[in-house]
């Protein structure tokens, strides 16, 4: 695990090198969702496949860029993009990003991702503040040798969601919906029969990332929040086939609603600070 260490250490002084701004907060923009980037003033701009040691996505979407820069009056890294299990690489690298992140200087990361809707209440085109998650499906990306230097061995995972974030998202967006995420490893979406578990076991909504961030990030000590654009509805739940061009539309369509709630939830963030 000397080996991980060395990688974010590589990773962290290739981009301290770039730029000296030390982010208060982190931000992961999920499929479609990159464009909140605009909205920054920016000081450094660094292609994932620039760093060394970081993932490299694949997926049609993630346009793969670490962003610093100011948002709403807070200093931010922003990942616009990020990599997914199902593409090949082990947990230990999806989450690489995420501890990079904690290194920098960030003790608050927002993830945001889309997500498919459980809750028969849900629309697509609604947000959904995460108020807790079931990660038990993906492996752990805390197995293997644990960085001390990080975190502890066996964190604590009983309040993943910070309540003092996920009031700074409600004041930005008060009528958002709330509710729980799971994990799926994908790239294949659900069947019917697996949604109606996943709402048996008390899931809102589904996605293919997130939580095992949530939980390396948890692992290193930064306060935690997640919003979910629900982009379509579970299968199942919809009648209709699923498919990515669909996800990637309505991310399309909400994306000025997007922008503003994250750009008031970061306003929010600064308050507290
Ligand atoms: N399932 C899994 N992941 C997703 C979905 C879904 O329905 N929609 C967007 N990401």
């Amino acid at each position: 695990m000397e080996q991980t260490m060395e990688k974010l250490l590589r990773a962290k002084e290739y981009i301290t090198a770039k730029t000296d701004l030390v982010p208060q907060a982190a931000l992961v923009l999920g499929s479609g969702l990159g464009a909140v980037v605009d909205e920054m003033q920016i000081h450094a701009a660094i292609p994932f496949d620039e760093i060394p040691g970081f993932p490299v996505s694949t997926v049609t979407g993630h346009s793969g860029r670490l962003v610093l820069g100011m948002l709403s009056g807070v200093r931010v890294a922003v990942m616009q993009g990020r990599v997914h299990y199902y593409e090949g690489y082990a947990m230990q690298d999806v989450v690489m990003p995420i501890r990079l992140l904690a290194m920098l200087g960030a003790k608050i990361l927002v993830l945001t991702n889309a997500a498919g809707g459980i809750n028969p209440e849900f629309s697509a085109g609604d947000f959904m503040l995460l108020r807790g998650q079931i990660g038990c499906f993906v492996p752990s990306p805390l197995i293997g040798e644990n960085l001390d230097a990080l975190g502890t061995r066996f964190p604590d995972m009983s309040a993943v969601y910070d309540e003092q974030l996920r009031a700074c998202v409600k004041k930005a967006k008060p009528d958002i919906r709330e509710g729980v995420y799971i994990q799926f490893s994908g790239p294949q979406y659900e069947t019917p029969e697996e949604i109606r578990m996943a709402g048996l076991l008390g899931a809102d909504a589904v996605g293919m990332s997130t939580a095992c961030e949530a939980i390396a990030a948890r692992h290193a000590g930064m306060r935690v929040c997640g919003i979910s654009c629900i982009s379509n509805m579970a299968a199942g739940v919809q009648k209709t086939p699923l498919s990515h061009s669909e996800v990637m539309e309505t991310a399309q369509k909400i994306m000025p609603e997007f922008k503003d709630l994250l750009i008031n939830t970061v306003k929010e963030i600064g308050g507290i600070l």
